[in-house]
């Protein structure tokens, strides 16, 4: 009966246990599921526009490795992730056709174009970093396949934020000009990073439920002051200032205050109008269109060798 299996999901959830695929599930958690899982798959490969522009400029061969090996493993958090939403009964090509038409969402923080070798190091640092305090609570997810793909991807994750930070560390601790570049990194992605996080909590829509699902673990409030507390030393130790006159410790609380977030310019992103958003859409599209070649090929392969084992 519904309500008993409500039930078992309640005490599922209550104990802390996973949610399995195969377990029933609300219509609203699975759904919920499908949407952030999505989401956090289509932020992986759009991401990896921004970071592929330098591929071709990195500047000795040893970054160039370490930059495309990034890349690719952007591209694998994407596999891992369109893998554990199909798990909850969508079809990957379904996904991909609402990222291209603009149904489904992806970070904001990707729409911002990379201007400089140092934007490398900045999104490595804080972008990266912003992504690993996000996803290391989301490896206790309620949900089984979601939580274990967050495992190696937030591994992963770690080498990128570490690759980012030295490579920032090298350029602030260079020429002036080079000391310059970095500094300009982080002037503008600063106050986009602080974006990732989400909306402030109250005006997030969803968290109420997902953290009583045990979906979100912290609030978007509680993981940004986080990653505000982690990077003020890390900015110390590169010699860089980070672009916030409020940015303050404040004794009682324990925490760093910091300055008021542009929330019109978070809005203007994700209503499609930040500086790379038609761009990054457009490269996507156009990329599947040249791979559609690859997907028929697959398909003729795959079905010659049904039709040999039906022999
Ligand atoms: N960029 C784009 N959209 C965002 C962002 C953002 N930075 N933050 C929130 N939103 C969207 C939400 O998706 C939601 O929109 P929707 O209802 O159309 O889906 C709306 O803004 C309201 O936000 P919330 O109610 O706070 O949404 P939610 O509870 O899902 O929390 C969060 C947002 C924290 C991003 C959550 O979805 C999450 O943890 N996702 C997984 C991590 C992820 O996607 N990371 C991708 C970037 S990191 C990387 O790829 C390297």
């Amino acid at each position: 009966a519904p309500q008993e299996l409500q039930a078992r999901f309640d005490d599922l959830i209550a104990a802390d246990e996973r949610i399995e695929p195969r377990d029933w599930m609300p219509e609203a958690y699975r759904k919920t599921l499908v949407r952030q899982i999505a989401q956090h798959a289509h932020s992986e490969i759009i991401g990896m526009q921004p970071e592929g522009n330098w591929i071709t400029r990195a500047p000795s061969l040893r970054r160039k490795a370490i930059l495309l090996a990034k890349v690719q493993d952007e591209a694998g958090h994407g596999l891992y992730l369109y893998a554990a939403a199909e798990t909850l009964g969508v079809d990957r090509a379904d996904l991909l056709d609402a990222l291209h038409t603009g149904r489904q969402k992806y970070s904001s923080i990707f729409n911002y174009p990379t201007l400089t070798w140092a934007d490398i190091g900045a999104i490595g640092w804080l972008v990266d970093g912003a992504a690993i305090i996000n996803q290391i609570p989301l490896q206790r997810c309620s949900y089984g396949p979601y939580a274990r793909a967050m495992v190696r991807i937030c591994k992963e994750e770690s080498f990128h934020q570490r690759q980012g930070f030295e490579l920032l560390h090298d350029l602030a601790h260079g020429t002036p000009e080079q000391h310059a570049m970095a500094q300009d990194a982080l002037n503008r992605w600063w106050w986009p990073s602080l974006m990732m996080f989400g909306p402030p909590d109250a005006e997030s829509a969803h968290s109420a439920q997902s953290m009583a699902w045990r979906i979100k673990r912290h609030s978007n409030d509680e993981l940004r002051q986080r990653f505000v507390d982690i990077s003020v030393p890390q900015a110390e130790a590169l010699g860089l200032t980070i672009p916030d006159p409020d940015l303050r410790w404040n004794e009682e609380r324990g925490h760093y205050d910091f300055g008021v977030i542009d929330w019109t310019e978070f809005q203007e992103v994700l209503a499609g109008n930040g500086p790379c958003n038609r761009q990054r859409v457009a490269t996507r599209v156009r990329a599947h269109e040249d791979g559609e070649w690859v997907r028929q090929a697959a398909l003729a392969y795959a079905a010659k060798h049904a039709d040999q084992k039906e022999v």
